[in-house]
């Protein structure tokens, strides 16, 4: 198979295709694979290669052993997040992964879901009829107190998810928009960058007195940080196997941070603009309600519903493919390699953007329409490795799957069964300018009780 290789034109001095990104990512990263299947961009001042064709796509993410995380991305994210499992190199990452698997293994998301059931049915209680809500703010508090509660089983009141929420949020907003900076400029003492050596400092104090909290304890609560700690005393008992299979402390904040900072706003953002996309398709919207009045029945959603709600998935899932929330990522090459006929010396930068595969129409027939059932299983079928990444892919692929997507569907399912929700005025669905999850700046929607309402859920 022959690829093609084209240069995105418009690239600026220092800043490259920043410009472009910023204002509109989406259209960028759609328009990226009519110039070609790898295209050259510029991340700020460094070239970067971008797979659109799924072929590519899947070798990027496959192999990572030649591509390994690295590249402006993920250097700025070991220098805040730290080196967790989401950033580590190749040579750790095994390692790394077999440590923290455990907490994703099937038996345990039951348990989770129960946190997700209430943290859905306490956000949902909480809103009044004619309430206009921020949709993803609201979003965003409840999945970090759901990753919170189920990985460091923690009672959390309301003060402690604010230590949290604030830098949380500020260090996500700001990590991808520094890959387009100078090193220089980052370490000025402006207020952008005050403001984020802030946040990272507090969630480093939030997170040593959590894991204090957990030696104190010293009790086995069966979540994540127990798992942790635990590996940690383990091997500091086990003088035969020094450090083997053992995280030091740096390590253990390491991976709480990179949990905090995996499992919040890309949850949040999948609901919101599955949110958005509902508000624009009706026929979706009602076929919807159809499915999560016949399950539910007016009754809370629990996680014994989620197999029960396909429709509801395949909602989730096509609002992934439209706007995956992890929208950019970047590798390096570790040595001389060939891509698509390209050759890529040791140390070239390979961007992973979704929405360049995602979006292309050699792939998905008008795929700028919000169409569910592409992923009806006979469709989905056809599709090609590598067609669909909002998860990535390989040894690399996001260890909250399923978790993330059992929460967005509980989530959808237990809001649409209550509320009617409208966009509101004052909206602006507009991704967030070179955000780390691709998320709309403020979707406000009126809700209002379904069954205040039920001629205007149509057949439902
Ligand atoms: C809809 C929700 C989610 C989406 C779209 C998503 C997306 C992704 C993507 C694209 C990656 C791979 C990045 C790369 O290859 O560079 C990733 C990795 C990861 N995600 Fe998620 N994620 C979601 C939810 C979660 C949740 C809820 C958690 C944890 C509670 C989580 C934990 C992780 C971890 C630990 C990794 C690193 C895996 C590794 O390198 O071994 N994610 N995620």
């Amino acid at each position: 198979m022959t690829y093609t290789t084209a240069a995105v034109p418009g690239a600026l001095p220092v800043i490259g295709h920043g410009w472009p990104m910023m204002r509109r990512p989406l259209q960028f990263a759609g328009s990226l694979s009519g110039h070609g299947d790898l295209v050259e961009v510029r991340l700020g001042p460094v070239r970067a290669y971008v797979p659109c064709h799924p072929d590519l796509l899947w070798r990027v993410l496959t192999d990572d052993r030649t591509f390994d995380k690295g590249g402006p991305f993920f250097d700025r994210v070991r220098s805040t997040i730290g080196n967790g499992v989401g950033s580590c190199p190749y040579h750790e990452h095994r390692r790394q992964r077999r440590l923290i698997q455990p907490s994703f293994h099937p038996e345990r998301l039951e348990r989770y879901a129960t946190v997700m059931e209430q943290e859905a049915a306490s956000l949902t209680d909480d809103w009044e009829d004619g309430q206009v809500v921020d949709v993803y703010r609201s979003l965003y508090g409840a999945a970090l107190r759901t990753v919170l509660r189920s990985l460091f089983a923690t009672r959390l009141d309301a003060e402690a998810v604010d230590r949290f929420r604030e830098p949380v949020e500020t260090v996500l907003n700001q990590l991808t928009a520094r890959m387009f900076l100078p090193r220089s400029l980052q370490r000025l003492p402006l207020p952008g960058n005050r403001r984020f050596d802030r946040a990272v400092a507090g969630l480093r104090r939030g997170i040593e007195s959590l894991v204090a909290e957990y030696r104190c304890g010293g009790t086995d609560r069966g979540d994540l940080l127990s798992a942790l700690v635990a590996a940690r005393d383990e091997a500091a008992r086990d003088d035969a196997a020094p450090g083997g299979g053992s995280l030091d402390d740096t390590e253990i904040h390491d991976q709480v941070l990179t949990m905090l900072a995996a499992g919040s706003d890309s949850v949040a953002a999948a609901v919101s603009w599955s949110l958005h996309l509902l508000d624009r398709s009706p026929e979706a919207l009602a076929r919807l309600h159809r499915e999560v009045d016949t399950v539910l029945g007016g009754r809370p959603a629990s996680g014994g519903d989620v197999p029960g709600l396909p429709y509801t998935a395949r909602v989730v899932t096509e609002a992934l493919r439209l706007y995956p929330p992890g929208w950019l990522f970047t590798r390096v090459t570790t040595e001389r390699t060939e891509l698509g006929g390209h050759q890529l010396p040791p140390g070239t930068t390979v961007a992973f953007c979704a929405p360049a595969v995602h979006r292309c129409p050699r792939l998905y027939d008008r795929p700028d329409a919000f169409d569910p059932d592409r992923w009806l299983p006979e469709r989905a079928r056809a599709l090609p490795k590598g067609a669909f990444a909002a998860f990535g892919g390989g040894a690399r692929k996001c260890a909250g799957d399923a978790f993330g997507l059992t929460e967005s569907t509980l989530l959808l399912a237990a809001i649409v069964g209550r509320w009617q929700l409208r966009r509101a005025d004052g909206s602006d669905v507009r991704p967030v300018a070179l955000s780390t999850a691709l998320r709309p700046r403020r979707l406000l929607m009126e809700i209002s009780a379904r069954d205040a309402h039920p001629a205007e859920d149509g057949q439902s």
